[in-house]
């Protein structure tokens, strides 16, 4: 396909140049914002008298037909254009001839592709908050379901004190929840019009910036027509919240594979979304669970891939920006991708609530509880944390565990102990009795989940 800035040149484009240059394999998917805003940009001219008004409706309502052509397969993309702007230009053109050159009044494709990203990222964050949601929907009612799901802590993956699966899951669902403001806090930023901005340095035709902005749905235009094309940053910004919600999923996703190996046993994967060995019979294996913790890495490279490429660029457009679409395509696909195969995945799995018990009745994870015990008999915490450390070596050394040892033994360490610590030390006990603000006890997790509903239905 012929280039749209011959005129200067004598010469036809070398086909390795055209290849090289051309970005319209992975720029076509912005066919329908790039439509859309040509035809906000072609209403503007005419309102404004650029153009003459019914100009301007021929133009848009063939924009609107090559639209709906696209969409239903009549009219295919010709992948030898140098980009998408420049096919869409090219084809109004042999449909309108000189009128359709007449489309480009005004405008530069570098204002042109700053648009079209912000309108097809804005549309993709928002499928991502939903997505998102629905994930953190799926772990409340699992969290609900397991409000008396006893299951050890740990820290340093050594069994720490006890919590509820409900407890564990919630933790997940802040973290997400965040992950949503921040991508909405990121929208309210890419939400201005880089329209009018033009190469660079704005245009002397009588625009009306807030008009594109407004019936594109921007809260109004970029503010310096500089910046407006220039400026990557909301792409750096979504690949950088992108990335942490990959943090998330990937720690998350990392438990779920230790939880489903036979050292834990405390949860099982559904069938449909586990896959098997070519040569062990007896394997089921977590690999969605690994393949989401891998393709973090992608999208970690891709917003590394955005900062390197921004970090040296002059003002104001530089060709390096082409490469940005790929990369927060790459980030934005990959997420949707792995919360796509994630969700289900979670809301099939069946927890094994004996084994999480069982793994709670180990480990020593009431040896808090006993040393506050000592507290409240009047001992300082450092003193019964000693007493308490003394009956676990003990307990070690005989094999037992702080509720089969004798109160004999008890007293043998601090002669405060009483047979009330045995229900000191009740594992049900100290869990729901964990009543503080954002603790595992039923009536700490209610809140929470109370204020996660509160926080996705008010979005
Ligand atoms: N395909 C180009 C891109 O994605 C469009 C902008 C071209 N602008 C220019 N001055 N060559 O960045």
């Amino acid at each position: 396909m012929a280039q749209l800035w011959k005129g200067r040149f004598k010469k036809e484009l070398a086909k390795e140049t055209n290849d090289f240059n051309s970005s319209i394999s992975f720029d076509c998917r912005m066919f329908e914002e790039d439509i859309k805003g040509s035809i906000a940009h072609a209403t503007m001219l005419g309102a404004c008298g650029v153009i003459q008004k019914e100009e301007s409706e021929k133009i848009a309502s063939e924009l609107s037909n090559i639209l709906n052509e696209i969409k239903s397969g009549e009219l295919e993309i010709d992948m030898s254009a140098e980009d998408i702007h420049t096919f869409i230009e090219g084809d109004l053109t042999s449909r309108l001839d000189s009128l359709g050159k007449k489309l480009h009044t005004a405008r530069s494709r570098n204002d042109q592709v700053a648009l079209d990203i912000r309108m097809v990222l804005k549309k993709e964050t928002d499928k991502i908050i939903n997505m998102l949601k629905k994930l953190v929907s799926v772990l409340v009612l699992k969290a609900e379901e397991n409000k008396e799901t006893i299951m050890p802590g740990y820290t340093h993956l050594q069994r720490a004190q006890p919590i509820t699966l409900a407890h564990h899951l919630l933790a997940y669902c802040f973290m997400l929840l965040r992950d949503i403001s921040r991508l909405d806090d990121a929208k309210k930023r890419m939400n201005f019009s880089p329209l009018g901005s033009g190469a660079l340095a704005g245009t002397t035709y009588p625009i009306n910036r807030d008009l594109t902005a407004d019936l594109l749905g921007f809260e109004g235009p970029c503010k310096n027509s500089l910046d407006g094309v220039s400026d990557r940053d909301f792409c750096i910004e979504i690949a950088s919240v992108l990335s942490l919600v990959m943090v998330h999923l990937s720690r998350f996703c990392e438990e779920i594979i230790l939880w489903c190996s036979w050292e834990f046993k405390f949860i099982e994967l559904d069938d449909a979304f586990s896959t098997g060995s070519s040569i062990m019979p007896q394997k089921k294996n977590p690999d969605i669970a690994e393949l989401v913790r891998g393709k973090s890495g992608r999208v970690f490279g891709d917003l590394t891939t955005l900062l390197t490429i921004m970090k040296g660029l002059p003002l104001a457009y530089n060709k390096d920006m082409q490469e940005d679409k790929e990369a927060i395509f790459d980030a934005v696909d990959t997420v949707k991708m792995c919360l796509c195969a994630f969700t289900p995945m979670i809301e099939t799995m069946s927890v094994l609530k004996e084994n999480m018990r069982a793994a709670a009745a180990k480990g020593f994870i009431n040896a808090t509880d006993c040393a506050d015990y000592l507290v409240s008999k009047g001992l300082p915490f450092r003193d019964a944390y000693k007493a308490t450390g003394e009956a676990v070596a003990l307990c070690i050394e005989n094999g037992s565990t702080l509720e089969t040892l004798s109160l004999e033994e008890y007293k043998s360490v601090c002669p405060l102990f009483e047979y009330d610590v045995f229900d000191a030390i009740n594992l049900e006990k100290c869990v729901f009795n964990r009543i503080s603000k954002g603790g595992p006890a039923i009536e700490s997790v209610e809140n929470q989940i109370k204020e996660i509903k509160e926080n996705i239905y008010n979005q």
